[in-house]
């Protein structure tokens, strides 16, 4: 052990043996938490504040601190190599730094501080900046889809359920879909701040800090809205984390059913879509593929985010109470599911607002059986129950698969045996244009509601872009 030694650790008063390489390699987290040295660092700051109301710092102390903070941010945010070996994770290098550029003065910031406190504040803090950056990418996609909607509001579409013809929709209604779906998204950060605004600076390593401040004032500084209750409650928990990752997988997982969506409809079988060479690649040995990789990869990374979930709430789930070593657990997962979650949405919004979406393919391979519902409503409107209606129809799709023509296209004497009085002028009227605008009920189809849903997507994002 004596041979792969560290050099004495900030903690390291009772130790007489420096960390084993290997525990080294199990414990140090600064290649990764260094993600949080600008929330570190306005936490830093923020605490001195307080502690020159506790009288620890005077004014002039204070400022020296926070100039020197914010040159080791500058210098790292410009490539400064700053941090070295002994550095254990970015809580301790900013401290070593600082000491080493101002003197002792830098040895006092940690009063009244444990890391723990210091760490639940700058995840918390972080989490609820990269909130905003979230909300901002969610918006763009949500901004791009009610476009879309508005510039082809009136064009139709098959809608399927199991992935067969279902009814005839507006290509708009299943843009406003992905719009709606996107929105409660959003909400689910909105909850994350109103939820997760406490502060926990002050609560020190677990009972509280015993140099007393103002810990509103720190809180406001840092954008809480309050200091937390409880600093055992403050510490100890990561149900914040665990709220922001579970959000981000449920993006994921809406926007890996939209990819799967367009990787069909990209297909030649489908021919609805086809994306911008920008956001497809090609293949290594067919020459004349073009694949629609980005919906693949919005696919596939879904199940990463929820791998990250997933791995959070593992190494939480059990841990004791107030803090162990388990919770240092909680920052990479969480890390990852940012970056890819804001990649993915940048990359859904791109590749939707350059795509071409060819509406007469769409058209075309509409199927008259997308009408059989509506023909069976129509003979509920005559009077049938609509069991026996459903019956009749079901009789006719069935006799016209057998002879292999489409329903509308039997004889007006099929329809009339299997107890259609009108067959004529039943046919006439049948339309995929009749089927929409029969359904204007509020949230279907029909072009009145779309009017109503794109009105209120607009609304929607007129307010959302006042708090975002
Ligand atoms: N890097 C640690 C973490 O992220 C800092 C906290 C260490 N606290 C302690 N009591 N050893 O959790």
């Amino acid at each position: 052990m004596s041979s792969k030694i560290q050099n004495k650790k900030m903690w390291g008063g009772r130790f007489d043996s420096n960390m084993a390489q290997s525990m080294v390699d199990l414990s140090f987290s600064l290649h990764f938490d260094a993600e949080l040295i600008e929330e570190d660092i306005q936490g830093s700051i923020a605490h001195c504040k307080g502690l020159v109301e506790s009288k620890i710092l005077s004014p002039s102390e204070l400022n020296t601190i926070q100039n020197a903070l914010k040159a080791i941010l500058k210098d790292y945010q410009s490539g400064v190599s700053l941090w070295n070996s002994s550095d254990e994770d970015i809580h301790m290098a900013v401290e070593r730094v600082l000491t080493e550029r101002i003197g002792d003065l830098g040895k006092k910031i940690h009063t009244g501080r444990s890391r723990n406190d210091q760490v639940a504040t700058d995840f918390k803090l972080y989490m609820r900046n990269r909130s905003y950056e979230i909300l901002k990418a969610l918006n763009a996609l949500k901004s791009t889809l009610l476009d879309l909607a508005k510039n082809h509001r009136s064009k139709l579409m098959p809608g399927y359920t199991h992935v067969q013809q279902a009814q005839p929709i507006y290509f708009s209604h299943y843009l406003l879909a992905f719009f709606f779906v996107l929105d409660r998204d959003t909400h689910r950060f909105f909850n994350f701040l109103d939820l997760h605004h406490e502060l926990p600076l002050g609560s020190g390593a677990m009972a509280g800090s015993a140099f007393p401040y103002q810990r509103d004032l720190v809180a406001k500084e840092l954008g809480f809205k309050a200091p937390s209750h409880n600093s055992i409650d403050a510490i100890s928990h990561r149900d914040m984390a665990l709220e922001f990752s579970s959000s981000i997988a449920i993006v994921g997982s809406t926007l890996s059913r939209y990819a799967e969506d367009f990787v069909n409809w990209s297909t030649t079988e489908f021919g609805f879509l086809t994306l911008h060479d920008a956001f497809s690649s090609g293949s290594s040995m067919m020459p004349q593929k073009k694949n629609p990789d980005s919906m693949e990869l919005i696919r596939g990374k879904a199940g990463r985010l929820l791998g990250n979930y997933t791995s959070l709430f593992t190494a939480v789930k059990g841990a004791p109470l107030s803090y162990s070593r388990d919770l240092q657990e909680d920052k990479e997962p969480v890390f990852d599911s940012v970056k890819t979650i804001l990649v993915l949405l940048n990359v859904m919004n791109e590749a939707l607002s350059s795509a071409t979406w060819n509406f007469e393919t769409m058209h075309q391979k509409m199927l008259p059986a997308l009408l059989a519902t509506d023909l069976a409503d129509l003979l509920v409107e005559s009077g049938l129950p609509f069991r026996d209606a459903h019956h009749i129809v079901g009789h006719l799709v069935g006799e016209a698969a057998k002879q292999r023509v489409e329903f509308t296209e039997l004889p007006d004497s099929v329809w009339e045996e299997a107890g259609i009085q009108n067959a004529k002028a039943i046919k006439n009227t049948l339309s995929f244009e009749f089927s929409v605008e029969k359904r204007n009920i509020q949230g279907g189809t029909g072009s009145k509601s779309i009017e109503q849903q794109i009105k209120k997507a607009e609304s929607i994002l007129e307010i959302e872009a006042r708090r975002v």
